[in-house]
């Protein structure tokens, strides 16, 4: 069965198989990596675990820089299969370039529904925290990740030049 799960240290070995798949230091949006941890130790992969459960913790402030956000993982039995996260707000740089919802699906596992699945389950949870509407972008060039947005009655804003190169922005009222 496919589930969101809150990312865990459970998952070590098959989220490092995953990003073997991707490459090392390949980005992968929606996931929160950041190159302040070595991921494939077990310490530092339990602590940016940590920080990534800390973020969605609205009782503490957000760290400098950042806003609020919720991590999940796609999980399938027990097998890392992708991150979406939701933002619970939008700063300058969300506003104009990375949107409310950013998402990857490890190569192995694209194509099947995955993303689209993933961003229904997060659009009804970005409801339940009080938005109304949700900006997602994405690089004008990315064929996958417009027709997921656009399955989700996605209505194009515009496509301008952000600090990530040309995007595309679209708003899901939700
Ligand atoms: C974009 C991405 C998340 C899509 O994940 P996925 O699980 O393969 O997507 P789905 O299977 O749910 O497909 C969603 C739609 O995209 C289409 N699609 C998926 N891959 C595609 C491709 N390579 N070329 C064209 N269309 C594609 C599907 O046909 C489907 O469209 P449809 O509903 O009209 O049939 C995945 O390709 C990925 O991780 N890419 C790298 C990271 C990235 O670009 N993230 C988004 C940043 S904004």
């Amino acid at each position: 069965m496919t589930r969101l799960v809150a990312p865990t240290v459970e998952l070590h070995r098959s989220w490092l198989e995953s990003r073997d798949e991707w490459g090392r230091d390949v980005f992968q949006h929606g996931s929160g990596m950041s190159d302040a941890y070595d991921l494939d130790s077990v310490e530092d992969f339990a602590d940016w675990v940590e920080l990534l459960r800390r973020r969605s913790d609205t009782s503490v402030p957000a760290d400098p820089g950042f806003v609020h956000a919720t991590y999940w993982w796609m999980v399938e039995d027990d097998a890392y299969l992708g991150a979406i996260t939701l933002r619970h707000e939008l700063n300058d740089f969300l506003l104009d370039a990375g949107g409310h919802i950013g998402y990857s699906v490890r190569p192995s596992a694209r194509r099947r529904g995955l993303a689209s699945w993933a961003l229904a389950e997060v659009l009804v949870r970005a409801r339940e925290i009080g938005l109304d509407r949700v900006l997602i972008t994405c690089d004008d060039d990315n064929v996958a990740s417009a027709r997921t947005i656009e399955r989700h009655a996605g209505v194009l804003e515009d496509v301008r030049d952000t600090s990530l190169g040309r995007t595309r922005r679209y708003w899901i009222a939700l």
